[in-house]
């Protein structure tokens, strides 16, 4: 069993890779949509969520934890490790690599929560992983853009490609990057792929490098072959679950059946 969490809806861009990686393991994932968003908080705020967050978690059998959100991944990776005795992967490292390779130019962006763009963690994987894939770590501009309200336009439902106020929000947000010619952005926010239809809308022939997708794929380079068990999913929240089974299953294509509240608070 693999453990799945987020602030909210954004994990599950996680989750649908890992169906697809592991099917036959069972995931349980946590979204922590009482209290999202996550990337507009404090670091120590962020970090005691999730701890929270993952201390559920570990109520279940897992043999791993996939942090599949990019404001907890850039701020509270080390508390987390030093805190549980089991692998935990953020989403950072398997999408720099995806990066690194992916761009031709040599320009590459990133976008995400407040707290992801202030912590400089992606630039700085994206040149380690340059740098182990040319030799030059240097040879690769980055630039980096806060993307505060796509989280709620993604957690009220406004995903859809054509949505006037997405479509509005990415102009807003994504004209610099077009301006700075990236070939490739990183969607350093989980609940970014949810509206990638209207971001490549706004930035044709950009190449959109998927984290959480990335982190399962990493996830299913580094762990140990799989146990058969039986590929259920469960989803957990901590607010209203129909609201959450409502966007989820435009996402993932059918509605979660397993969506329970719990009270994160007293975990
Ligand atoms: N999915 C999140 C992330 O990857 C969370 C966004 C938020 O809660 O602000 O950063």
């Amino acid at each position: 069993m693999i453990g799945i969490f987020d602030s909210g809806l954004g994990g599950l861009t996680a989750l649908k890779e890992a169906r697809l990686l592991f099917p036959k393991e069972d995931l349980v994932y946590f979204g922590d949509t009482g209290r999202v968003p996550y990337g507009t908080r404090s670091e120590e705020t962020i970090r005691a969520y999730a701890l929270q967050d993952l201390r559920f978690l570990t109520s279940f059998p897992i043999r791993a934890a996939v942090v599949a959100c990019g404001t907890v991944s850039t701020t509270s990776l080390p508390a987390l490790r030093g805190a549980f005795d089991l692998p935990i992967f953020g989403v950072v490292e398997g999408a720099a690599i995806a990066a690194a390779k992916a761009t031709k130019n040599r320009r590459v962006a990133v976008i995400g929560t407040p707290a992801t763009v202030r912590s400089g963690a992606f630039p700085e994987a994206i040149r380690q992983a340059y740098g182990a894939l040319t030799g030059n770590a240097d040879g690769v501009e980055i630039i980096s853009r806060a993307c505060p309200l796509f989280v709620p336009l993604v957690e009220n439902g406004f995903i859809e490609k054509d949505d006037p106020i997405t479509a509005l929000t990415c102009e807003r947000y994504l004209a610099d990057i077009r301006e700075f010619g990236a070939d490739t952005l990183i969607l350093g926010c989980t609940h970014y792929p949810i509206i990638a239809d209207a971001i490549s809308k706004t930035l044709p022939g950009v190449t959109l490098i998927n984290t959480g997708r990335e982190a399962a794929r990493l996830v299913r380079e580094k762990l140990p072959p799989i146990p058969e068990e039986k590929g259920e999913a469960r989803f957990f929240v901590s607010d209203r679950t129909d609201s959450f089974a409502s966007v989820a299953s435009v996402f993932l294509g059918s509605k979660p059946e397993n969506v329970t509240r719990i009270d994160i608070g007293s975990y």
